[in-house]
C-alpha cells in the first residue's frame, strides 16, 4: 500500500510539472498570425520614433553616418568594442580598393563585474589602461604619416543621443551595466578624459553603436546589406533610411540621400508579444524594469534566466526535483544561456549534457530521463519564441523598407547582416529564426539573405574611423 500510494504522489507531482510545461507552451506561443501583428507594430513603431523625438519606444537613433564605407578608406586605424561582458580592441590596416581589410589585431579583455555598477572613470580608466597596453604591441609595420595621430572607432553598445558622428550622450544603461554618474555624459568625452590620464595620445573620430558598426561592416563586404541585427547579450537592428523618410531629421540633407538608423528594437514592446508571469517577475526585478521587453524575451542574457524561473517554479510547486528546491536552482542568473544551449543541442539517447550540466550548474543530481527531457522542452519553448519574435522583428525592418513582397520587374535583394553570440552559437535558435523568416515571407524570401557577419561591428568603427579621419582631406589633396 504504501509504494502503491509514493507511486501516486510522483504521478500527481509529474502532471503537475507537465501541467506548468504544457501552460508556459501555450502563453509563448507564436503562431504566424501572432508575428505578422507583431511585425506591423514594429514598422508602425518606427514610423512614430522617425517623426519625432521621443515618439516611440523605438528611439530610432540618427547616428550621423550617411555615407557607408566604399572600399577606398587606406591606413592603420583602431577600434574599441564595448558593449557586453567584454571589451575588444582591435588594430586594422585597410588597404583600399583591391586590398580591403589588410592586417588584423585584436584583443579581449573581459570586465570585471564591479566595473560594470561602479563609477564613470573606473570603468574608462580600465578600457583605457587596456587599450594603451594594446597600443604597446605595434608591430614594425605598424605606420602613421607624419604629423598624424592614431585614430579610433568607438563602439559603443548602449543608446546614446547622438549630436555627431563623433559625440555623443548615454541616455540609459541596458545588459545589467548600471553606472549613475555617465548617464547623460558624453562617453567619447569620458573616454578621452581617460585616454589623457593614462597618457595616451588618440584621437576618437567616430562614436557607433554595434548595430551601426555591423552595418558599415557588411556594406564594405556587399552593397545589398540593408540592415543589421545584433543577437547576443542583448539584441538590436540599424538599417539604412531615406533621409527623406526621417522627418524628426532638421540637418542638412545628406550626399547620399541616406541615413543609418539605430532603432534600439530592444526597447519594442506591445500588447501582442506573448508574455509570461516568467518574464513579468523577472523584468521586475531587474535593473531596468519596464524597460527593454523585446531584448528580455530574445537575448543572450536572459533567456537562461526564464529557463531557470521555469525551473524553479516546477521545483517549488510540484517538487520537480525531489521533496527540496535545489539551493542554487534559487540564485538569478546562475543557469546561463550557453548552459541552456548546451542541454538543449543534446543529442545524447540519455540525454547526458543535459545530466552534466544539472550536475555541475545546479548540483542536481540523479535525474530520471523524462525529466531530463521535460527540461530540453523548457529550453526549447523560450528559444523558439525568441527566435521566431527575432524574425518578425527583421520583416517590421523589411515591411518598412517595402522589400517584404515581390514586385514586379525589379526585385531588389536585400542581405541583412547578423552577428552576436546567441546568433553565432545557439544553432537551434539560429534555424528557428532562418525558417521562421522563410515562412514569413513567402515567395518573396527569395531575394532576402541573412548573412552572419563576424565580427563586423569592430571593423565597421574603425572603417567609419577611417572615413571620417581628421586626415581625409590631407590625404585626399
Ligand atoms: C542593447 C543596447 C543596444 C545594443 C544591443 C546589442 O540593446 O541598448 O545599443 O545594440 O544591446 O548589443
Amino acid at each position: 500500500a504504501l509504494v502503491v500510494r509514493h507511486h501516486m504522489r510522483s504521478s500527481g507531482r509529474w502532471a503537475k510539472a507537465m501541467a506548468i510545461v504544457r501552460e508556459l507552451d501555450e502563453k509563448c506561443g507564436t503562431p504566424i498570425g501572432k508575428l505578422m501583428q507583431v511585425a506591423d507594430a514594429m514598422a508602425v513603431e518606427m514610423h512614430a520614433g522617425l517623426a519625432s523625438e521621443g515618439g516611440s519606444k523605438l528611439k530610432m537613433i540618427i547616428s550621423y553616418v550617411d555615407n557607408l564605407p566604399t572600399g577606398d578608406e587606406k591606413g592603420w586605424f583602431y577600434a574599441l568594442d564595448l558593449g557586453g561582458t567584454n571589451f575588444r580592441v582591435l588594430r586594422v590596416q585597410l588597404g583600399g580598393k583591391d586590398h580591403l581589410v589588410g592586417k588584423q589585431e585584436f584583443e579581449e579583455v573581459s570586465i570585471p563585474p564591479h566595473l560594470m555598477v561602479g563609477t564613470s572613470d573606473a570603468l574608462f580608466d580600465f578600457i583605457a589602461e587596456a587599450l594603451k597596453k594594446f597600443v604597446d604591441t605595434e608591430g614594425e609595420d605598424f605606420h602613421l604619416s607624419p604629423g598624424r595621430e592614431r585614430e579610433l572607432g568607438f563602439t559603443f553598445s548602449f543608446p546614446i543621443k547622438q549630436s555627431s558622428i563623433a559625440s555623443g550622450t548615454l541616455m540609459k544603461w541596458t545588459k545589467g551595466f548600471s553606472i549613475e554618474d555617465a548617464v547623460g555624459q558624453d562617453v567619447v568625452g569620458e573616454l578621452t578624459k581617460a585616454l589623457e590620464r593614462v597618457g595616451l595620445n588618440m584621437r576618437v573620430t567616430a562614436l557607433v553603436n554595434d548595430t551601426i558598426g555591423t552595418l558599415a561592416g557588411g556594406r564594405y563586404y556587399d552593397s545589398n546589406v540593408i540592415a543589421a541585427v545584433i543577437l547576443g547579450t542583448g539584441t538590436n537592428a540599424a538599417y539604412v533610411e531615406r533621409a527623406h523618410a526621417i522627418p524628426k531629421w532638421h540637418g542638412l540633407l545628406p550626399k547620399s540621400g541616406e541615413m543609418a538608423i539605430n532603432m534600439e528594437w530592444g526597447n519594442f514592446r506591445s500588447s501582442h508579444l506573448p508574455l509570461t508571469e516568467y518574464d513579468q517577475a523577472m523584468d521586475a526585478e531587474s535593473l531596468n524594469p519596464g524597460e527593454q521587453i523585446f531584448e528580455k524575451i530574445i537575448s543572450g542574457m536572459y533567456l537562461g534566466e526564464i529557463v531557470r524561473r521555469v525551473l524553479c517554479r516546477m521545483a517549488e510547486e510540484a517538487s520537480f526535483f525531489g521533496d527540496t528546491v535545489p539551493p542554487k536552482l534559487k540564485i538569478p542568473f546562475i543557469l546561463r544561456t550557453p548552459d541552456m544551449s548546451a542541454m538543449h543541442h543534446d543529442t545524447s539517447s540519455d540525454l547526458r549534457v543535459v545530466g552534466r550540466k544539472l550536475k555541475d550548474v545546479l548540483e542536481i543530481s540523479n535525474t530520471s530521463l523524462r525529466t531530463r527531457k521535460a527540461i530540453v522542452k523548457v529550453c526549447d519553448i523560450v528559444s523558439v519564441r525568441g527566435a521566431r519574435l527575432s524574425a518578425a522583428g527583421i520583416l517590421g525592418i523589411l515591411k518598412k523598407l517595402g522589400r517584404d513582397t515581390l514586385k514586379e520587374g525589379e526585385n531588389l535583394k536585400s542581405v541583412i547582416a547578423l552577428d552576436g553570440g546567441l546568433f553565432e552559437h545557439y544553432t537551434l535558435f539560429r534555424n528557428s529564426l532562418e525558417s521562421t523568416l522563410k515562412e514569413l515571407l513567402g515567395e518573396a524570401s527569395e531575394t532576402i539573405v541573412i548573412q552572419h557577419s563576424n565580427d563586423g561591428s569592430g571593423i565597421g568603427a574603425a572603417l567609419l574611423a577611417a572615413s571620417h579621419s581628421q586626415y581625409l582631406e590631407l590625404e585626399e589633396s
